[in-house]
């Protein structure tokens, strides 16, 4: 077993392949890219209106050594030149999770590699240390303490970083996942897979005097918790989709999709905006970071830089290539969280209650 040292400076080459992407990149000290390559099954999961966990693994299948290949050739590295392979353990889709491990399991026991497992969220939030979502800082890092959004298409979640240890998860979905509900959503909406971004775009076509002439939708508040919910949110969008249906068969307007695109993103990012404000001004925190899919939309990111310039803090978001999954932000979490170097371990398909102690 090889000890690794804390923010040691070494090469990473770093794959995730926890849901429908494959994704390698090369990291140097945790913080440049030197390749980042993501081969996406978008399109082909499009068909099915959501991500077939067997397809996605088999897919991997294909994609693997083509993408470690690339990220090899564009970093301009040999195999002898890295210093550790890392490696999303979890939590995501099993057969997908299994590939990635694998294909980094064999590549650091053939060449003598240290192997860093990392757990997805963590990366999500490294994601926030790396040069590219450093640029507008001057190169700073975030500073501690902070308070983390995690917003994907599996977690939201707040986390409370007191440091690189030191981290506490302080609120969760109690039911959907952020970009779950953008999915589901969008699918009722007749927009197509993934629903995130369809909705940013639909939204951004509707017209102030279309939004106003639909009602606002419910914001679930949970108030005196860090908690969130989207259930409630999706049920009614599925119910005011339904009485304007009925209502269009005797001569009602028809549904009016990017105003209602536009009304639910208001209710979601309205909660997740400021409720990570008030937590983090309430915790003294001296930043704000946000990571996961659903950090790419831009209605979100505007939300949150009012609410966090009201209660006078910096809001970090990494640019959208980095937010959506990627292993760039992998690499990076490997080499900031200490960690032991180890071949003998299993992926995780869980989720939420391990984040952070399964060896990250
Ligand atoms: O982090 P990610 O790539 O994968 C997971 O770990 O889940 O997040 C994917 C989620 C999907 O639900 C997708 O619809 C959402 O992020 N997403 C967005 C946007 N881009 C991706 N949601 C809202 N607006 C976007 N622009
Ligand atoms: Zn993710």
């Amino acid at each position: 077993m090889v000890e690794l040292e804390w923010i040691v400076t070494f090469r990473v080459l770093a794959l995730e392949s926890s849901c429908d992407e494959f994704a390698g990149a090369v990291i140097e000290d945790g913080v440049e890219v030197l390749a980042s390559v993501v081969a996406s099954q978008a399109g082909i999961h499009a068909r099915y209106g959501g991500v077939v966990p067997e397809v996605a693994g088999r897919e991997h299948l294909k994609n693997l050594a083509p993408v470690m290949q690339a990220a090899l050739e564009t970093a301009g590295l040999g195999w002898d030149e890295l210093d550790a392979v890392a490696v999303t353990q979890g939590p995501g889709l099993g057969g997908s999770l299994l590939v990635g491990v694998n294909a980094a399991k064999a590549a650091a026991w053939a060449r003598g590699l240290p192997l860093i497992p990392v757990h997805h969220i963590a990366g999500h939030l490294y994601a926030n240390w790396l040069r590219d979502a450093r640029d507008e800082w001057d190169g700073a890092p975030p500073s501690f303490p902070l308070v983390a959004l995690v917003v994907s298409g599996g977690h939201t979640e707040l986390f409370w970083m007191q440091d690189h240890e030191r981290v506490e998860r302080i609120g969760q979905t109690r039911d959907d996942a952020a970009g779950e509900a953008f999915d589901k959503v969008a699918r009722l909406l007749g927009l197509p897979f993934p629903g995130g971004p369809e909705i940013e775009r639909a939204a951004r076509d509707a017209s102030p005097e279309r939004i106003a002439a639909l009602p606002p939708l419910p914001r679930a508040w949970l108030p005196g918790t860090h908690d969130f919910s989207f259930s409630g949110l999706k049920t009614a969008v599925l119910n005011r989709v339904r009485q304007i249906e009925q209502a269009q068969s005797s001569g009602g307007p028809p549904l009016d999709v990017p105003a209602m695109a536009a009304r639910f993103q208001e209710s979601v990012v309205d909660v997740l905006a400021e409720k990570t404000a008030q937590a983090a001004a309430g915790l003294g925190a001296g930043c704000v970071i946000v990571a996961g899919g659903v950090a790419a939309n831009g209605a979100l990111k505007a939300a949150l830089t009012e609410r966090c310039a009201a209660v006078g803090l910096p809001l970090r978001v990494p640019p959208p290539r980095l937010c959506t999954d990627n292993a760039a932000m992998i690499g990076a979490a490997a080499c900031y969280r200490r960690t032991e170097s180890e071949l003998d371990f299993d992926v995780f398909s869980t989720s939420g209650a391990e984040v952070f102690s399964a060896g990250v």
